[in-house]
């Protein structure tokens, strides 16, 4: 359920949308930290609820370059970078699980779900989405063709968002993060596409520290709440044997 701009506002839209989907298990709701009313819909629900964590979405200043390449390979290319192919699987791989093994999105809050490690989760996202239309998955590579630095980046017709990006740990404390964000933005600008949006979990302010460096600005926080039945709680209770 979206719910903040551009989205269904309002609290019996929010209401309908809760009774539609009564029967499923588990609701993810994601909705603009603005829109606090949403949290009193929520606890008359009847369902049990976790707070997942916050979203903030960051946004690049502005293209720094005249639009210039054919093509995302020809763009990332110019930039130092290459995006990945069905070929590259096991890089591909191999990179995003180091550089996810456990960090901590909405899912790590939730002891109702099975755990799963987001090294994994992110590189078979990663793994599905190479060669994929409209996303890159991008690498910044060493001499030796592995991988220092990596991305998946949604591209549509103005706007990239890059999903994941990171450093793999034998890389990190090297300035390699940076160096790798400024150039998918140039890339981007290369492509003529007029906005570079990222976002991390509020916790992670180390990566934030470093998009303000690199000339991105916050615009908007999301907040994320798991809403469930009480019989599902009760049956992961029961198989969890707490
Ligand atoms: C956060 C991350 C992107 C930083 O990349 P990096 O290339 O190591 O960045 P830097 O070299 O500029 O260092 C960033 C900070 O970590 C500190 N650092 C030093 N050595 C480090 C190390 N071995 N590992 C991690 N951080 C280290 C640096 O001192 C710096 O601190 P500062 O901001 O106070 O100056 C990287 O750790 C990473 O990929 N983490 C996991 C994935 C992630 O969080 N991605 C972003 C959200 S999708």
């Amino acid at each position: 359920v979206w719910v903040g701009a551009g989205a269904q506002r309002g609290e019996n839209a929010l209401r309908r949308a809760l009774d539609e989907e009564a029967i499923a298990d588990v609701i993810f709701v994601r909705y603009e930290s603005s829109q606090t009313w949403v949290a009193s819909v929520l606890v008359q629900s009847g369902r049990v609820l976790v707070p997942a964590g916050n979203i903030v979405y960051w946004q690049d200043r502005g293209s720094r370059l005249v639009p210039s390449a054919a093509n995302p390979d020809a763009a990332f290319r110019a930039s130092g970078l290459r995006i990945l192919g069905p070929g590259d699987s096991s890089v591909c791989v191999e990179a995003m699980q180091a550089t996810f093994v456990g960090y901590l999105n909405h899912y790590a809050s939730n002891p109702w779900l099975r755990p799963i490690d987001a090294g994994a989760a992110y590189a078979d996202w990663a793994l599905r989405s190479l060669g994929g239309r409209d996303y890159a998955v991008v690498g910044d590579m060493g001499p030796s063709g592995d991988v220092r630095a990596i991305a998946l980046v949604h591209i549509s017709e103005q706007t990239a968002e890059v999903l994941l990006a990171g450093v793999v740990p034998g890389a990190r404390g090297r300035g390699a993060y940076s160096t790798f964000i400024v150039a998918i933005a140039e890339a981007c600008a290369r492509l003529g596409l007029s906005r570079v949006v990222i976002s991390t979990q509020d916790h992670n302010v180390a990566v934030q520290r470093l998009w303000c460096r690199a000339g991105f600005e916050p615009v908007v926080g999301v907040t994320i709440v798991h809403s469930m039945t009480p019989d599902f709680v009760d049956t992961a209770v029961a198989d969890s044997g707490t």
